[in-house]
């Protein structure tokens, strides 16, 4: 049964809208299962640049099904408002279907997720799309679902009265209350908009599976933000790792071939939170420059810093990595020498293994190999024999020390810069 996941093996923008808009050649439908507007999914087609937020990266290939899964959180107007911009561009959103059962983001939550950040001891560094608040509601078993856009006199009494409730909460903070009935009136419109593409997917996404469809499941945000598995508590509110992918779509775990752990040659971070290889100097910079490493959500500046095994190898652990691709190699092309963790130093003592405790990875201090750099540009590379030796070596270490195959590599943003490496 074919049927891949996709997920992010750090803390997320590793370039997944870019492999999953590769690996799409092949399928034959893409599944969201987890997380909402707050991930920014990057595909360059020719000369165009896309930022996909909530729907699938597979919409830019004709045929392909997508789908968004019970286990995403979907804000309907922002959703409406990417499907039209999406449609505007020359692509065919009338086949995405939104799971019934897919919980929704409304205005107060995400008043919400920002007065938390103002008011919260700790501050996240949220995208402040409301994920936290409307995954905060699915729990307390009072979320309104994208089945409920189909009955819009009921929606129109609960939207009305889960306003009524957040305005209290954040009039109490001093932040500024929803116009309720504004608010509702874009609601009705998107629900107007998004009623035709509601439907029970679970039953669409088994459907493919049991005939042998090609199915994909596009992850969002990376292992280490998953509510369990992350740097708790900085991190999303949804399983960003591999299991998420049958909890929030409705498919058995046997059903599933490969996990593909797309990596970045380096590490990244937005937002708040422990990240043990952090540069602070001209090479962090110099990242930054290279990669273009600046949100797409939210356009804030990403953290940069050298590859993390450590952290990596965790996550492949626990997300059943198979296969790796590597992304942005090329961005490490000018540096003289390259650098990989391959331990922490926590109190005096080195350790391989990945903390639980925060406490634990503020005060990991990084162990490093270094490697030679190639100091050429490889962004034409198109075998692993176009590769340097040393950027040959650098791979291979990373994919030992993570204890996964390297099966695509990246050497540029644009499609034809991908490659299979071949066996
Ligand atoms: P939230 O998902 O908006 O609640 O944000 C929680 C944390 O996850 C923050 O540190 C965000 O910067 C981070 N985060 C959420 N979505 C993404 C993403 O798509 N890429 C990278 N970081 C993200």
């Amino acid at each position: 049964m074919p049927v891949d996941i996709l997920v992010g093996t750090q803390w997320g923008d590793e370039g997944k809208g870019k492999l999953i808009d590769v690996l799409t050649r092949d399928v034959d439908m893409v599944v969201r299962f987890q997380g909402g507007n707050n991930a920014g999914h990057t595909v360059e087609i020719g000369e165009n640049r896309y930022v996909l937020h909530l729907i699938p990266s597979g919409i830019f290939r004709k045929g392909v099904k997508c789908v968004i899964g019970n286990g995403v959180v979907a804000d309907p107007v922002a959703l409406q408002d990417e499907m039209l911009k999406v449609t505007e561009c020359g692509f065919d959103v009338s086949e995405l279907e939104l799971s019934s059962r897919t919980h929704l983001i409304f205005e107060y939550h995400k008043r919400m997720d920002q007065v938390n950040e103002r008011s919260a001891a700790v501050k996240i560094g949220t995208t402040g799309r409301g994920i936290g608040p409307a995954y905060t509601d699915k729990m307390r078993r009072v979320g309104l679902r994208a089945i409920d856009l189909l009955d819009t006199e009921k929606l129109a009494v609960r939207f009305r009265e889960e306003a009524a409730y957040y305005n209290k909460i954040l009039a109490s903070c001093g932040a500024e209350t929803v116009d309720i009935e504004a608010e509702l009136t874009k609601v009705l419109a998107a629900a107007a908009y998004l009623a035709p593409h509601v439907a029970n997917s679970t039953y669409t996404v088994n459907d493919a599976v049991d005939a042998g469809k090609n199915v994909l499941f596009e992850g969002a945000q990376g292992a280490l933000l998953d509510i369990d598995h992350g740097t708790y508590p900085f991190v999303t509110s949804s399983n960003t790792v591999s299991g998420g992918a049958c909890t929030g779509s409705g498919i058995p775990p046997q059903a599933v071939r490969h996990v593909w752990g797309v990596l970045k040659a380096y590490t990244t971070r937005v937002g708040e939170g422990p990240f043990p290889t952090e540069l602070f100097d001209n090479d962090g910079e110099q990242l930054r420059q290279i990669g273009r490493e600046f949100g797409a959500t939210t356009g804030r500046p990403r953290r940069c810093g050298w590859f993390d095994a450590v952290a990596a190898r965790y996550a492949c652990m626990v997300d059943g990595i198979d296969k790796l691709a590597v992304t942005k190699l090329d961005c490490l092309d000018g540096f003289d020498k390259v650098a990989i963790c391959t331990g922490y130093e926590i109190n005096g003592k080195v350790t391989d293994r990945f903390p639980a405790s925060l406490d634990e990875l503020n005060a990991a201090r990084p162990v490093y190999e270094w490697h030679e750099g190639w100091k050429q540009d490889i962004s034409e590379a198109r075998t692993w024999e176009d590769l340097p030796e040393n950027a040959q070596k650098y791979l291979k270490r990373c994919a030992e020390l993570v204890r996964s195959e390297i099966a695509i590599i990246s050497v540029g943003p644009r499609r034809d810069q991908t490659f299979s490496v071949e066996k």
